[in-house]
């Protein structure tokens, strides 16, 4: 495996469409009081950053950590909350912001897991989507890129925990 990952998504291209998001998602969201922004740790950190800047509307933002059990006999897929919200979402706008969309269990969980708290409305934004991998279907209302089947590394997204502060995202050789 090489050190350095192949450009997928160059920082030119990410800003670009972060920006375009933005706009979609300050449009969208024109007539409400307030965005509760959620972010997806560890991977959706940069994105995140990027995004709340370039947004245009009132917005507040908080944080979710999930992590999928690994271990042995574990149900595949099984997801666990390992850091929860510090603030009620009941009655508020939220979006939830996901680094990215595999399976689709991770993001499944976290949904059915929020609407129990009975927010105002609950929608979804994903930098990057994996169609062709998904198991549990999902509504994205945000999409920034779909790419194929791959392993991708940057901008937030790691490789056991190496390349997250990559400016770009890449693909790494020897990886599917
Ligand atoms: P899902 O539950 O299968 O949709 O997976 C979602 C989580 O798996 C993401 O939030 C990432 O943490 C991780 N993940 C899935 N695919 C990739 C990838 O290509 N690169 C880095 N992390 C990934």
């Amino acid at each position: 495996m090489t050190d350095s990952p192949k450009v997928l998504i160059s920082e030119t291209q990410l800003r670009t469409r972060v920006t375009e998001l933005a706009q979609q998602i300050s449009h969208g969201y024109a007539s409400v009081d307030e965005l509760f922004l959620i972010g997806i740790l560890k991977g959706a950190f940069m994105f995140l950053a990027d995004l709340t800047r370039a947004l245009t509307i009132r917005h507040r933002v908080d944080f979710i950590a999930l992590s999928s059990y690994g271990m042995k006999g574990a149900r595949p897929g099984a997801v666990r909350l390992v850091l929860d919200l510090r603030e009620s979402i009941r009655d508020r706008h939220v979006l939830v912001v996901e680094d990215i969309v595999d399976t689709g269990e991770t993001l499944a969980y976290l949904l059915e897991m929020l609407a129990a708290r009975h927010p105002a409305s609950l929608k979804t934004c994903a930098l990057v989507t994996k169609p062709s991998r998904r198991v549990k279907p999902v509504p994205l209302e945000y999409v920034g890129f779909e790419i194929p089947d791959a392993w991708v590394v940057g901008y937030g997204l790691d490789y056991k925990e190496r390349y997250r502060t990559l400016p770009y995202i890449g693909t790494l050789d020897g990886m599917p």
